[in-house]
């Protein structure tokens, strides 16, 4: 298909870059998959004015944007979404919203529900009333997959299905989503939603199962597999995850949710061990029954069709990508060692000590 003129540079399979908006807000930009977005944007030939705005909690780490720290159109500013002068200062100089921001990890949403709730559902409603205010272009709302809960085989989550979120992390996602709703059909705030599932690749912080596997594989620990290993997930390479919320940002249907997800038959922890252990060429003896995660969702699985239609599709495969992603950390030790000490290990004391078998912990 011929480019469409006024695109120089842009491949056939980037064209959809012309319909994003020209400076955009991303929160939680400093994080594992908002940097992996806020590096494709800044990558782009003709690339929009980008501002972070990320409060650097444990999950937030500006090396992830050392590659763009320079960049002319990149801007950072250290706030909390929480805090509506922060967000007033920031939303400010932008047309659009695409919010990140979030406490992310289920482990911890179970050991403290309160931090979920405070930024996923009241840092949404103080984005949302900015958004409110500035009446600005479009309000994108970075959710998962896991506030449709358990889905049993063979049932796929369409974005129609009803939201039936069962941990503390998925229902503070789930409360975030529902107030993108309201504001969208009280005030008419452009808001549009992705719903993606399990994300994978280089940067991720060591504590979801894929780079917890690898990095504690490299150092020769335990990898500790809850239950019987055969909660099975959809897993997405952030690169595939980032481009699909650009994407929707630049030609979603205001008011429609889109699921971005990798599609295949979902992937079971066992397989996961069993991958980790062979491409880090270590002792499949490390592999370690624990406890189950109480109220953990056995299955997630996702109808890729909307996405698909936009002319999305992943551009990984699971072998490939988690290929890619144990190669960045063994190359990457400097960036994953210093973040495995202190808090990291206080956290983990936390949850794996009560389950038997997750071996020794500093
Ligand atoms: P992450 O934990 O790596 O990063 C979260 C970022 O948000 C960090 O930079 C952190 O400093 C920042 N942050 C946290 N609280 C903040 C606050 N109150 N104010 C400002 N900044 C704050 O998360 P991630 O894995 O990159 O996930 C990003 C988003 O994608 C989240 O909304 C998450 O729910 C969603 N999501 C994640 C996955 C996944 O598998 N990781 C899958 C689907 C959806
Ligand atoms: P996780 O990466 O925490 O993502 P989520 O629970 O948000 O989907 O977990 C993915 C799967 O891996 C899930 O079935 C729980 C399992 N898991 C383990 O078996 N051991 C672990 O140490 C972790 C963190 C997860």
């Amino acid at each position: 298909m011929a480019e469409p003129a006024g695109s120089p540079g842009l491949g056939a399979g980037e064209s959809w870059a012309q319909g994003l908006p020209l400076r955009i807000l991303v929160t939680g930009g400093a994080g594992f998959i908002g940097s992996a977005f806020v590096r494709l944007l800044l990558g782009l030939p003709d690339p929009p004015q980008v501002i972070v705005l990320d409060a650097l909690t444990y999950a937030g780490n500006l090396a992830n944007l050392a590659e763009v720290a320079d960049h002319p159109r990149y801007r950072f500013m250290h706030g909390n979404i929480c805090d509506p002068a922060a967000v007033e200062a920031a939303v400010a100089e932008v047309d659009c919203i695409v919010n990140f921001a979030a406490e992310s990890h289920v482990d911890r949403s179970i050991l403290d529900p309160g931090q979920f709730i405070q930024t996923d559902v009241f840092g949404t409603y103080v984005l949302l009333e900015a958004a409110r205010r500035h009446g600005h272009g479009r309000f994108l709302q970075v959710s998962t997959d896991e506030v449709y809960g358990d889905v049993e085989a063979p049932r796929l989550s369409t974005e129609d299905d009803p939201l039936r979120p069962r941990s503390p992390y998925a229902a503070s996602k789930a409360g975030g989503e529902m107030q993108c709703r309201a504001y969208h059909a009280t005030y008419g705030v452009p808001v549009i939603v992705t719903r993606g599932s399990n994300t994978y690749g280089p940067y991720q912080y060591p504590e979801k199962i894929i780079p917890l596997f690898i990095t504690n594989a490299l150092e020769g620990r335990a990898l500790p597999l809850y239950g019987r290993g055969t909660a099975v997930r959809d897993y997405l390479y952030v690169d595939d995850h980032a481009r699909g919320i650009a994407m929707v940002l630049a030609r979603g249907a205001i008011g429609a949710a889109y699921n971005i997800g990798q599609g295949d038959a979902p992937i079971d922890g066992q397989t996961v061990a069993r991958s980790v252990v062979e491409l880090t060429g270590s002792d499949p003896a490390l592999v370690t029954h624990v406890k189950d995660r109480p109220g953990h969702d056995l299955r997630y699985a996702l109808d890729t069709t909307r996405m698909r239609q936009m002319g999305w599709s992943p551009t990984r495969t699971l072998a490939s990508g988690l290929e890619e992603t144990v190669r960045w950390y063994q190359e990457r030790r400097d960036w994953w060692e210093p973040i495995k000490s202190g808090a990291f290990w206080d956290f983990y004391r936390r949850n794996y000590r009560p389950l038997a078998g997750a071996g020794p912990v500093p």
